[in-house]
C-alpha cells in the first residue's frame, strides 16, 4: 500500500478482451546463444513404444509439450489453400485478417520437425484434424459492418471422420505422424466432443446457422466408407440442431450469464450446438470417433471443453478411448476456471472424478500476473503452487502453462526480456508438465490484446529461428526434464520467496534442483542464507550465465546468503546415478482404469525382476526396463489403490490409482423432492463409485432446472444391480438420509449406455 511498484511498464493480462493498454517499443535485443542443440535420436532413446501401431506412448512429464494452431504454424502444401468448392475469399495468407484462414498446415509441421526436435519438445497439441464448417461466419457489428470469420481453429465440428480439408488429406495426417514419432515427439489432438459449429448467430436475431453434424457414407453391414488412402468418403447429415427429431443437442440455449452447473453443462458455449451426453446414440458416435483418432496412432487428447461437459460422460468417453488397443493414451482438458471462483473445487477434483487431466488455469493466471504486469508477487506464485500441491491429487499430470489462445498473448503483456526469460524457466521448472504455446521462443507480437489476435502466422509474422534466447531456454531446460527427475516428478519446495525473488528446489529421492528468480529487470535484491538438500559443493549455473546466473557453494548444507542481480535465473543441478536396485515410481498413466487396462509405471529402478501391487493384489508386468513398466491392471478390490513396486526386498513409494468396478456407463437419477434453501441432493450407494454408502464420496450435487425435479448423471459400472439412497446436504455438510429400505437399480448393459431411472420421490 502506498508503495510505487517497482516494475510496472507492462500491459495488462486480459482473460477475456479486456481493452489493453497502448504497445511499449523498448525491446532488449534478442541476442544468440550458444546452447549446442540436442540431438533428436538422444531424445527418443529412453521411450519405450506402446503396444498399439503407431502410437509412442502417453506424455509424461518428462515431456515438454508445443501447442500449435495447425492454420497459423507453416504453409507446407499451398495447393490446399483454395477448393473449388470454397469461397476463395475466406482464405487470407498474409497473416493479416486472423479471422481468415492463413495456410498453415500439416505438411507444414512435417517440415518443421527438426524445429521441435532441436528445441527438446517431447510432444505437440494440434488443432482438431476433422472436417470443420467451411462455410463464411458473419458477425454484425453494432456500427452496421459485418466480421466474416473461419473455422481455421477447428472448434466447429462438421464431421469427425473425414479430414480437416485444409490440414491435409490422411495421408497427409500420417506422414506428420510418422515423422514426428521418428523424431521421438508425441502428438496430441484437439478433440471436441462438446458441442458442433454455432447453431443460431446472436448477431442476427438468432437466424438459424449451422452445428449440423454429417457423416460419411456407410457400406452394407453399416460400416464407415473410407477410400483406399483412408479417406472418408461421403458427407450425409446425421443430426441438425435447428430440427433435432433425434434429440443429439441440449437445446437449452445459449447460457449467457447462467452459471448454474446446469447452464454451464447443458446449455450453448457461444451457441456452438451443445451434445446430448445423456443420449445413447450421440454416446454411440463421440466414443467411435474418438477411437477412430485413437487408431490412427494419436498419443492423446485435449478435450474441449470439460468445464461445460457432463463429468460422468467425460469418463466414459476417456474411458472407452483408453480400453481400445494400444493403452492409455495422454487425456487433458480444458477446465476454464481461475480462483477465485465457485467452481474452483469442481476444477481442482476434475481430474480425480474423471481420469480427463487439466490443462493448468491456476497455474497460468498466477504465472501470467507475477511475471506479466506484476499485480501478484513472488510470494503469491510461491502460495499458489503451495495450494494447488495440496489441492491437486496427480500435480505432475496438469498440464502448466502461461498463455494459450483464449488468452492474451504474453508477450503483449510482458515486452521486457528479462521478466519474459524468467518466465520461461520459471514455466519448465516449477512443476506439473509445461506447455508452450507457439511463438513463445520468437517473441511474436500478437496484433492486440484480443486471444484471436495473438493466434499469428509464423510463417508471416514470426521466425524459425533457432539462435534465440528463449528457444535456448527451452531446449535447455527440456534436456534438464530429461536427464534430472527432480524436475520431471518431484515435489516443489519453497526455500524463500518475497515479493520480487523466489528460490525453490525440486527433488526426485537424490535428484535435486534449486532454481533462484529475480523478476524485477533492473534490481538486485539479497536473498539470505537458505537449507537446501543440495550436497556440499560448488555447482555452476546449469543456463550456463544465460540469464546472468553463476556458480554457488553450498556448505552445511547450506547455501549462503546471495545477490541477484536484475532478471537473473540461476539453476543449481545435482544429478547422481539412482542406481537400478531400488524401485521408485515418478508417475503412472492412466490415474484411472479398470481390470485388464494397461497401465504405464514410470520412474527408476523399475527393470529386472519386479512385483507390481495394487494394494494387495498382484498385477501381470508385461515389459520393464529400468524406466518403465508395461503392465494389466489386476482385478482388485476397486476405489483408491495405491501401487506400488517392489524388487529384492526394496519397495517403492506408492501412487494412487483409482480402480473402476468395472466399465462406465451412466445411469441418470431423478428424484422429485422438495428442499430447504441451501440443500442440495446427492446420491449415494453400495458402489466405490457411489462411496460406498459415506455420503460425502457419493455423486456431486443434483441439478434442479425445473425445482423440485432434481437429476444428475452418474457414472456407474455397466450391467451391475447396485443399490442406493438419496441424500440432502446442506450448506453446512450436515447429510439427512431418506428412510425406508435401499433401493436398487441395474445399470445398461452396453458399453455405450445410459438409463435414466423413473422419477422417484422421496422416502419419508
Ligand atoms: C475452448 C477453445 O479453447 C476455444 O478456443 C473455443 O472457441 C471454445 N472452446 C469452443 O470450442
Ligand atoms: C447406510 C446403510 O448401509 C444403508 O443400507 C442405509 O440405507 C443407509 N445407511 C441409511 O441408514
Amino acid at each position: 500500500m502506498g508503495e510505487e511498484p517497482k516494475f510496472q511498464k507492462s500491459r495488462r493480462n486480459v482473460l477475456k478482451g479486456i481493452a489493453g493498454l497502448p504497445l511499449f517499443s523498448d525491446f532488449d535485443v534478442v541476442e544468440g546463444n550458444d546452447l549446442s542443440p540436442i540431438n533428436a535420436e538422444n531424445i527418443s532413446s529412453d521411450l519405450t513404444l506402446a503396444s498399439a501401431p503407431n502410437n509412442l506412448g502417453p506424455v509424461t512429464p518428462r515431456d515438454t509439450l508445443y501447442q500449435i494452431l495447425t492454420d497459423r504454424f507453416y504453409d507446407g502444401n499451398t495447393s490446399i489453400n483454395d477448393f473449388a468448392d470454397f469461397e476463395s475469399a475466406l482464405y487470407g495468407g498474409t497473416g493479416d485478417d486472423l479471422k481468415l484462414y492463413q495456410g498453415g498446415d500439416w505438411k507444414g509441421i512435417t517440415d518443421k520437425v527438426q524445429y521441435f526436435a532441436n528445441m527438446g519438445i517431447g510432444a505437440i497439441w494440434i488443432s482438431a484434424p476433422y472436417r470443420n464448417r467451411e462455410s463464411r461466419i458473419e458477425d454484425e457489428n453494432d456500427d452496421g459492418t459485418t466480421d466474416v470469420w473461419t473455422s481455421y481453429h477447428g472448434y466447429h465440428a462438421h464431421n469427425y471422420y473425414p479430414t480437416h480439408r485444409f490440414f491435409g488429406d490422411m495421408s497427409a495426417f500420417e506422414t506428420m505422424r510418422d515423422t514426428l514419432h521418428n523424431n521421438g515427439i508425441k502428438l496430441i489432438i484437439d478433440f471436441v466432443s462438446n458441442h458442433t459449429s454455432r447453431e443460431k448467430n446472436p448477431t442476427k436475431n438468432l437466424k438459424e446457422e449451422d452445428g449440423k453434424l454429417y457423416e460419411p457414407d456407410k457400406d452394407s453391414n453399416g460400416n464407415y466408407v473410407f477410400d483406399s488412402d483412408g479417406n472418408a468418403v461421403g458427407d450425409n447429415l446425421l443430426a441438425d440442431p435447428n430440427n433435432d427429431v433425434n434429440g443429439w443437442f441440449h437445446g437449452e440455449g445459449d447460457r449467457g450469464g447462467d452459471s448454474s452447473t446446469f447452464g454451464y453443462r447443458h446449455k450453448d458455449l457461444g451457441w456452438l450446438a451443445d451434445f446430448s451426453h445423456e443420449n445413447d446414440p450421440v454416446v454411440d458416435h463421440l466414443f467411435n470417433a474418438a477411437q477412430f483418432w485413437k487408431s490412427k496412432g494419436v498419443d492423446g487428447f485435449r478435450h474441449d471443453a470439460t468445464l461445460h461437459m457432463n463429468p460422468a460422460f467425460a469418463k466414459t468417453l476417456k474411458d472407452a478411448i483408453d480400453s481400445e488397443p494400444g493403452g492409455p493414451v495422454t487425456h487433458f482438458g480444458e477446465f476454464f476456471i481461475t480462483r477465485p471462483d465457485p467452481k474452483y473445487d469442481e476444477y481442482a477434483s476434475f481430474p480425480d472424478r474423471t481420469g480427463i487431466h487439466n490443462l493448468d488455469f491456476e497455474y497460468s493466471r498466477a504465472q501470467t500476473n507475477v511475471f506479466g504486469d506484476f499485480s501478484e508477487t513472488m510470494t503469491d506464485f510461491g502460495n499458489m503452487l503451495t495450494k494447488t500441491h495440496d489441492d491437486y491429487t496427480h500435480e505432475h499430470h496438469q498440464i502448466s502453462f502461461i498463455d494459450n489462445h483464449d488468452v492474451t498473448r504474453f508477450r503483449y503483456i510482458q515486452p521486457n526480456n528479462k521478466p519474459y526469460h524468467a518466465a520461461i524457466a520459471a514455466l519448465l521448472t516449477a512443476r506439473g508438465t509445461p506447455k508452450v504455446y507457439y511463438g513463445l521462443e520468437q517473441y511474436v507480437e500478437p496484433q492486440g490484446d484480443l486471444p484471436n489476435e495473438g493466434r499469428i502466422f509464423m510463417q508471416t509474422d514470426g521466425a524459425f529461428d533457432k539462435t534465440t534466447t528463449a528457444y535456448g531456454l527451452i531446449q535447455d531446460l527440456s534436456q534438464l526434464r530429461r536427464d534430472n527427475l527432480g524436475i520431471a516428478y518431484g515435489q516443489t519446495n519453497i526455500l524463500h520467496t518475497s515479493d520480487d525473488v523466489i528460490v525453490y528446489e525440486r527433488k526426485f529421492y537424490d535428484h535435486v534442483v534449486v532454481i533462484a528468480i529475480n523478476r524485477q529487470p533492473d534490481q538486485s535484491e539479497s536473498v539470505p542464507s537458505v537449507g537446501t538438500a543440495l550436497p556440499d559443493g560448488t555447482y555452476s549455473d546449469y543456463l550456463g550465465g544465460t540469464l546472468s546466473g553463476q556458480s554457488v557453494d553450498i556448505s552445511s548444507g547450506s547455501i549462503d546468503s546471495f545477490t541477484l542481480s536484475g532478471g537473473e535465473v540461476n539453476v543449481w543441478v545435482d544429478t547422481p546415478s539412482l542406481g537400478t536396485d531400488i524401485p521408485r515410481i515418478g508417475s503412472v498413466v492412466s490415474t484411472m482404469g479398470r481390470a485388464g487396462n494397461t497401465v504405464y509405471i514410470y520412474g527408476t529402478g523399475l527393470g529386472g525382476d519386479v512385483t507390481v501391487e495394487f494394494g494387495s493384489t498382484t498385477a501381470t508386468v508385461n515389459s520393464n526396463s529400468n524406466d518403465q513398466i508395461t503392465a494389466t491392471v489386476p482385478d482388485a478390490s476397486p476405489g483408491s489403490v495405491d501401487i506400488t513396486v517392489s524388487k529384492n526386498g526394496n519397495t517403492s513409494n506408492t501412487y494412487a490409482y483409482e480402480l473402476l468396478s468395472g466399465d462406465p456407463v451412466q445411469v441418470i437419477f431423478h428424484i422429485d423432492v422438495d428442499t430447504d434453501p441451501g440443500e442440495t441432493i446427492h446420491v449415494t450407494g453400495n458402489l466405490p463409485e457411489l462411496g460406498d454408502w459415506t455420503p460425502e464420496e457419493g455423486s456431486e450435487g443434483f441439478m434442479n432446472p425445473n425445482y423440485p425435479k432434481w437429476f444428475l448423471p452418474v457414472s456407474v459400472p455397466k450391467n451391475t444391480t447396485f443399490e442406493f439412497k438419496f441424500v440432502k446436504i446442506d450448506d453446512s455438510g450436515n447429510v439427512t438420509w431418506e428412510g425406508g429400505s435401499n433401493r436398487t437399480f441395474t445399470s445398461p448393459s452396453t458399453t455405450n449406455g445410459v438409463d435414466d431411472t423413473p422419477m422417484y420421490t422421496w422416502q419419508s
